[in-house]
């Protein structure tokens, strides 16, 4: 089969056209979203995302701030911090980049962010909210799942969607997404008794157990929709050679970098089973950050536009 590319870039761009529309009307008025990113500490990967992140809200026209902390920055001072941010009036979102460091307790530090201000939907009101049908703040990556069917007219009341891995990030929230869709949802982990046979039950497949190409061929369905949230740096050779083999440039380029990116699904396999899929990279990553832009947008009208009538799910 010639599975469809789900070209999670496109739609990112899309998303983010449209945002940067609707805030040169808004910063008419004198409304400018703005966005706090606090990183702790020296990730490389934390970097690259946070910059990122940064540069979609230049994109649209959104303030942003980054806050850069040492590793050994206290559960006390990040929480001083974060109460700064929350009563300030010109940031409308505030991003705690995870993972902190060992010794900071994160689910204080998430739990102080105000709720409203919660762009990345982690703050436990927001999970009671996304759980009970309320509008609140949307996990990113889920709503961006949710965002790529849409947008590629890909059905999802009726259907049967498994997502493998139950993270509070991603799994959980992707569950309840997809229910609120009038999908049929399992949710599986690494204790799931035959694994392959209960994700070759899927409709729409949603691989987010962090397992680089774990998910061969006998765990699609042949037709499948498959979106695949993992994303590793592979180095090594051998593996790279045997799960690339159908992307010669994609094998040059590991040859002149010395890595690659997958994701928690095979490359191979998926294009030759599934009937469309999202790839990696350049699947789901993009749309997580056109999703926080969407979500800092949201908070700014929630908080700014007494009248605005929020929906439940954005
Ligand atoms: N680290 C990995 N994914 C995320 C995310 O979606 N939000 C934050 N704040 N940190 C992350």
């Amino acid at each position: 089969m010639d599975a469809r590319i789900l070209d999670g870039n496109a739609i990112r761009d899309r998303v983010l056209a449209e945002l940067a529309s609707e805030i040169a009307g808004s910063a008419r008025q004198g409304v400018v979203p703005g966005l706090a990113a606090v990183l702790v500490g020296d990730d490389p990967a934390s970097r690259i995302y946070v910059r990122n992140k940064i540069r979609a809200c230049n994109r649209i026209g959104a303030f942003s701030e980054t806050i850069r902390l040492p590793a050994k920055t206290s559960t006390a001072e990040l929480l001083a911090l974060v109460q700064e941010l929350n009563g300030r009036d010109d940031i409308d979102g505030i991003l705690v980049q995870l993972p902190l460091p060992r010794d900071v307790d994160a689910q204080q530090v998430l739990c102080s962010v105000d709720p409203e201000k919660d762009v990345d939907g982690f703050h436990p009101v927001n999970v009671g909210r996304l759980a009970s049908g309320q509008p609140g703040m949307v996990p990113c990556t889920p709503r961006g799942l949710i965002e790529i069917l849409k947008r590629s007219a890909i059905p999802i009341k009726g259907r049967h969607a498994v997502i493998v891995g139950r993270s509070n990030i991603v799994g959980k929230p992707a569950a309840m997404l997809l229910l609120a869709e009038h999908a049929t949802v399992t949710i599986c982990h690494s204790r799931t008794r035959d694994l392959p046979a209960v994700c070759r039950r899927a409709d729409i497949l949603v691989a987010a157990l962090g397992r680089p190409a774990m998910l061969t061929r006998k765990y699609i369905r042949e037709g499948a929709v498959v979106l695949d949230v993992g994303i590793s740096r592979l180095r090594d050779e051998a593996e790279v050679g045997r799960l690339l083999a159908h992307a010669p440039n994609r094998l040059a380029r590991f040859r002149k970098t010395g890595s690659a990116l997958v994701g928690d699904v095979h490359p191979g396999h998926v294009r030759e089973v599934a009937s469309a899929f999202t790839p990696v990279p350049g699947g789901v990553g993009p749309l997580t950050i056109a999703m926080l832009m969407s979500n800092t947008l949201e908070a700014a009208k929630r908080r700014r536009q007494p009248s605005y009538d929020a929906t439940a799910f954005p």
